[in-house]
């Protein structure tokens, strides 16, 4: 079976991902014996999960991905961003939900998307897929799935949070599992082609 190395030491995502993905090896920055912080220090996603699948490829020379993702809202131009995991200051996803939920304090324009962005380094070519989940952003925090800004995101088209709905109803439909089936889907085709 063919092995790939998640690029990632957040529980969340990597839940998230290896339910997702059948057929291939996951392996862990631990099983890889990789234990450094990766420096995150770019204005994109692509190049932040550049940054961090490059970093493992190097160490370890086996085929690799990294999510970079994060929360965008509209009345706040954009922000948390690329700084989603930080936003507060600290990495404490209530802290950074808080003051989210804060600055949007009696403002009525609640949009917001979700975006992920994989960088996936196979045979040493670089590949990235892209998924998007827009919503709105409750008035309080529900729900106790999920991670990050979970209990204060609705999907469109629901009126329950993801901290509310099941990991797989979050899943269909989020920026994340959108990412990873379309990777999920190109390495389909990449191991059938060299299996010819
Ligand atoms: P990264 O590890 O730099 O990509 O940071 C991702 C951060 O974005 C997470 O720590 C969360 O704060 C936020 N985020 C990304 N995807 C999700 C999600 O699916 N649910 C909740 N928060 C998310």
């Amino acid at each position: 079976m063919q092995q790939l190395v998640v690029a990632s030491n957040n529980p969340g995502k990597i839940l998230e991902i290896t339910s997702m993905i059948n057929d291939i090896e996951l392996l862990s920055m631990a099983d890889i014996g990789f234990t450094q912080e990766i420096p995150e220090p770019y204005d994109s996603f692509e190049e932040n999960a550049l940054a961090k699948a490059s970093a493992i490829y190097s160490f370890c020379n086996k085929n690799t991905f990294a999510d970079d993702s994060g929360l965008c809202v509209e009345a706040l131009n954009g922000a948390p961003g690329v700084i989603s995991a930080h936003y507060s200051g600290s990495r404490h996803d209530g802290q950074n939900l808080q003051k989210v939920l804060d600055e949007l304090q009696g403002i009525k324009n609640r949009n917001a998307f979700y975006k992920a962005v994989i960088c996936l380094i196979w045979d040493g070519e670089v590949y990235y897929f892209e998924g998007i989940c827009r919503g709105a952003i409750a008035q309080e925090p529900a729900g106790t799935g999920g991670f990050g800004y979970d209990p204060a995101f609705i999907p469109d088209g629901h009126t329950d949070t993801f901290g509310q709905l099941q990991l797989t109803v979050k899943n269909a439909i989020s920026h994340r599992g959108a990412a990873v089936r379309k990777m999920v889907d190109f390495l389909q085709h990449k191991i059938a082609d060299s299996a010819l």
